[in-house]
């Protein structure tokens, strides 16, 4: 049968929603649909791919207006009278069509700090049990489609924030390497408050609801990580270490500085600079969401009536989210029951 699609199609100087009635199958997933589409209709639609199994995390888009995979979103999902329409995730610059520009996420996975074995272990002597890596080995699923990076409010409206935020994608993966068994750096959740700008994050859960993977980020990564900064900032023998040692003892003591390597973007004077020139995050300390009187962060984002500003694109979900798109308890349903 047919079924009505609007698919954005444009440049990073404009774009507009454009109407296709296009052939469906059974079985068939939005992927299919825009093969169909560049096979009869639409021969120059530029769309990212790879696997069509959900594993190379290329084909990220939004669906009508949620992040999903276009190859793991079934056309059964969807109503036969619903108009999907397709469009780029929009936390990054399009180039053209539904293909984004995504290097932010790799400069910022280039300041990560690298896996760091203690000196004189040859990797053939690495050697763990699994319970080991019972708890990082969750992060390891990540195939790096963004769609959480693409979610999360701290930079999907705030372009201003990139510089000192790293992304949820980024905080697993500081996560992992500080849960495992055989990292020798002792900094890596001081390094994430820092450096990566896990202080901006309000744990709305908006990057696990998205995850393909299904992976709990704010549960298992970002959560520990921020008790374990809250940790070392009050636990009184740290306290008093901090008293009794000078700054640069410490500093050397918890090998604190951030990665030197050079991102993408190259250095100037010794400072690391972002694509747009600013200084990263390693050399701006981030600002934690205010604690309300109550003593509770405020969770905005879930009880706004609009997340932030109206997609660029042209269409939108409502918010807050009906209850059934969402796996968690919101707050809002707790309410009401
Ligand atoms: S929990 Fe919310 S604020 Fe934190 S990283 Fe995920 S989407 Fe961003
Ligand atoms: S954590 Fe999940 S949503 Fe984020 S990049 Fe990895 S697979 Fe994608
Ligand atoms: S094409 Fe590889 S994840 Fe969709």
């Amino acid at each position: 049968m047919k079924r009505h699609f609007r698919v954005w199609r444009g440049d990073a100087s404009g774009g507009d929603l454009r109407d296709f009635d296009v052939e469906v199958n059974e079985g068939e997933v939005v992927l299919d649909i825009i093969h169909r589409l560049q096979a009869t209709q639409t021969p120059d639609l530029a769309c990212r791919w790879n696997c069509k199994a959900g594993k190379c995390g290329s084909c990220s888009m939004e669906i009508n207006g949620k992040p999903r995979l276009g190859c793991m979103t079934r056309m059964s999902t969807f109503t036969e009278d619903e108009t999907i329409t397709i469009t780029p995730i929009r936390t990054f610059p399009v180039i053209r069509d539904l293909v984004t520009d995504v290097s932010f996420n790799y400069e910022k996975a280039r300041e990560t700090p690298a896996f760091a074995p203690p000196p004189g272990l040859a990797p053939g002597e690495y050697r763990m049990q699994q319970v080991d890596v019972e708890r990082s080995q969750e992060f390891r699923k990540c195939i790096e489609c963004f769609l959480c990076q693409n979610t999360c409010h701290v930079i999907r409206d705030h372009d201003e924030n990139k510089p000192a935020f790293s992304g949820p994608r980024n905080f697993i993966r500081a996560a992992e390497l500080d849960m495992h068994p055989l990292d020798d750096r002792t900094d890596r959740k001081e390094f994430a408050q820092a450096s990566q700008g896990l202080g901006y994050c309000n744990i709305t859960k908006c990057c696990t609801e998205v995850c393909p993977e299904h992976i709990k980020i704010t549960d298992n990564a970002i959560i520990p990580m921020k008790e374990r900064v809250v940790d070392r900032r009050y636990d009184p023998l740290v306290w008093l270490g901090r008293k009794i040692f000078r700054r640069d003892q410490l500093e050397s003591a918890e090998n604190m500085a951030p990665s030197t390597t050079v991102g993408v973007a190259g250095t100037s004077g010794g400072t690391t600079l972002g694509a747009s020139g600013v200084p990263h995050s390693s050399v701006r300390l981030p600002e934690s969401a205010p604690i309300g009187p109550d003593g509770r962060m405020d969770v905005a984002e879930l009880l706004a009536p609009q997340q932030g500003g109206l997609s660029p694109f042209g269409e939108d979900i409502s918010f807050p989210l009906p209850p059934e798109y969402i796996t968690y308890t919101h707050p809002e349903r707790d309410k009401n029951q």
